[in-house]
């Protein structure tokens, strides 16, 4: 008898305990049931050198994948574990620089905010050459000012001098609506450059491939949910989509647009890296809705690297 009684007194309890735990999964995860791949960033807010925080290696990792912890060798415990240490606090500083905010070395919340958004997976920094802020040796001189313009890849690779023609093409069964706005990025480089594009049916023997891929799809930059897109140095050609966004072909709020996106990554499969300038193409974030077109500082650097 005493335990009939019991049984659901002991359930209501369990369930009490258990609402906490319920809730938080509830707000960890987004309208459409996925967990939000950014949901650390936001417990992270406040942290600084010297503490030991759950979820700080996802941070590192994060930075690491962008170029920003290369100092760090995957062999050391460091890499994987939860301290803050004077690598991290560095790696974070140098971001903060790159993206124009207040060198604190320290998670504030404006960090998190532009870690948050979602960007193109192409790294900031290739070995250890920062784009974003390596203005100073183009410009000539030897001050500490700093000066943010477009950059290039390390070694400058570019489309030889001959191969002004190329040739784009999409993976057969690409979603149709993208042709319009990708054909009218590429004509937007081509009123800027020398480069004249053409749309063929032959996706294996195009200079450029374009495909929408998810996830690990083979080419060892798998897409983790927070990034948008990718495309190669010259004379690769790959360019990928992440069909995992809401895409459109309009500016439309809450969906990624097309067209913005493709005229990024054309910039770097003619050669360009990324640009600390906000308002240029090349600046690795974007907001849901946003369209850009090509900024003085895109043209610049596209005219500086093939010298026209
Ligand atoms: C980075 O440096 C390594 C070793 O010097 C080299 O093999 C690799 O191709 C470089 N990567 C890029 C993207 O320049
Ligand atoms: C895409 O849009 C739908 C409907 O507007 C929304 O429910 C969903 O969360 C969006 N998905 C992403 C990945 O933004
Ligand atoms: C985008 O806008 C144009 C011009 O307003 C319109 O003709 C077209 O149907 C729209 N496309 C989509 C997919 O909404
Ligand atoms: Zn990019
Ligand atoms: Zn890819």
């Amino acid at each position: 008898m005493a335990s009939k009684a019991i049984l659901p007194f002991f359930s209501f309890t369990i369930f009490l305990l258990l609402l906490p735990l319920l809730f938080h999964s509830v707000l960890a995860h987004s309208k459409d049931g996925k967990p939000s791949p950014f949901e650390y960033l936001q417990h992270l807010q406040g942290c600084h050198k010297g503490e030991h925080v759950k979820d700080l290696h996802k941070l590192k990792k994060y930075l690491h994948n962008y170029g920003y912890l290369s100092n760090y060798d995957n062999s050391k415990t460091h890499a994987n574990d939860d301290d803050f240490d004077e690598f991290l606090e560095s790696a974070i500083k140098t971001y903060q620089l790159n993206y124009h905010l207040k060198p604190t070395g320290t998670l504030d919340a404006k960090t998190v905010s532009k870690m948050m958004s979602p960007r193109c997976s192409v790294a900031d920094i290739i070995n250890g050459t920062t784009g974003m802020v390596s203005g100073k040796k183009r410009q000539g001189s030897k001050s500490v000012h700093r000066v943010s313009h477009y950059a290039f890849f390390p070694q400058e690779p570019k489309w030889p001098a001959s191969k002004f023609d190329l040739t784009y093409a999409f993976l057969p069964g690409t979603r149709v609506d993208a042709i319009g706005p990708v054909g009218r990025a590429f004509q937007a480089w081509a009123a800027n450059t020398h480069f004249r594009f053409t749309w063929i049916g032959d996706y294996v023997n195009s200079d450029i491939k374009i495909s929408f891929e998810s996830g690990d799809h083979g080419d060892g930059d798998p897409f983790d949910g927070t990034q948008l897109a990718h495309a190669f140095a010259p004379t690769d050609g790959r360019f990928h989509y992440d069909a995992s966004w809401n895409w459109s072909v309009n500016v439309t709020a809450g969906s990624y647009h097309l067209e913005t996106i493709a005229l990024h990554e054309i910039g770097h499969l003619l050669g360009l890296h990324h640009s600390s300038v906000e308002g240029s193409i090349m600046y690795p974030s974007f907001k849901p809705g946003e369209s850009k077109g090509l900024h003085a500082d895109d043209v610049q650097g596209i005219k500086a690297l093939y010298n026209f």
